[in-house]
């Protein structure tokens, strides 16, 4: 955690959760969240309870975010959802190229791009995610791969831009396996991927740009994640179903 840069911890309930189970959880978020307590705190709903949800966190300091969108403004893409659906249900984040999408929904690269682009075009922060999997990491090619995502997955954005985006390092080992990164690895990882984002632009904008871990973050091994310099906060799969454990979270941060 660097001081300079305010932690950001989001709640990515992938599918699960109808709209009755969305507010519940919400409403009990919402009773353990202590306003503008220093942690920025994003709920990542599925789409159709973003609009329970919105209506529930008006007024609070809890940002809403979708976990997915199409780039292309509207048209014949059966079953996608635009940037400007998402603003109009005062979203503003969107978490892009999640290892899930990437695997099971042969998401590249390129796509991943043409979102970023179309998120910062219509003011959503985008939440990139990159991340190595198991056998990559064993074949010491976790750099190469970060690197690729990295490149590719910015390619072509203004350097003014990323401030306005949010890095997710999610090893895919890690998600939802109960392994997670140790505070070294993902260190090492996050500071290679703030690296790249100076090649990219340069050190001070580098320097602003918040990167979250993601991969069985738990109450139990958040605070030395979050304690690492380069580590910004988390993305939070299976822990943030639960109001309790992702408050804990959340404390953590701060
Ligand atoms: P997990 O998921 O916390 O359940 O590992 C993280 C994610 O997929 O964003």
């Amino acid at each position: 955690m660097n001081p300079n840069r305010k932690p950001i911890v989001a709640g990515n309930w992938k599918m699960n959760n109808t709209v009755a189970e969305a507010l519940t959880l919400v409403t009990e978020i919402k009773r353990q969240a202590a306003e503008g307590k220093g942690v920025e705190i994003v709920l990542c709903p599925p789409f159709t309870a973003l609009q329970a949800v919105s209506n529930a966190i008006s007024g609070t300091a809890i940002g809403l975010g979708a976990q997915n969108m199409h780039w292309e403004k509207s048209g014949a893409f059966t079953g996608e959802v635009s940037a400007t659906m998402l603003r109009e249900l005062y979203c503003h984040y969107v978490i892009i190229g999640h290892s899930e999408r990437r695997t099971l929904f042969g998401e590249t690269d390129e796509a991943v791009n043409r979102k970023i682009k179309t998120a910062l075009a219509s003011n959503l922060h985008p939440i990139v995610c990159v991340g190595e999997t198991l056998q990559q990491r064993q074949a010491n090619q976790t750099e190469a791969i970060i690197r690729a995502q990295v490149l590719n997955g910015l390619k072509d954005i203004a350097a003014d831009q990323f401030a306005n985006i949010i890095m997710a390092y999610e090893p895919v080992w890690a998600i939802g396996t109960g392994m997670t990164a140790t505070p070294g690895q993902a260190q090492d990882v996050h500071r290679f991927i703030r690296g790249l984002l100076q090649e990219l632009a340069d050190e001070k904008i580098a320097q602003t740009v918040r990167i979250q871990y993601g991969g069985s973050i738990k109450p139990a091994n958040a605070k030395e994640l979050f304690h690492q310099s380069d580590i910004d906060g988390g993305l939070i799969g299976g822990a943030a179903l639960d109001a309790v454990a992702f408050m804990a979270i959340v404390n953590a941060a701060l």
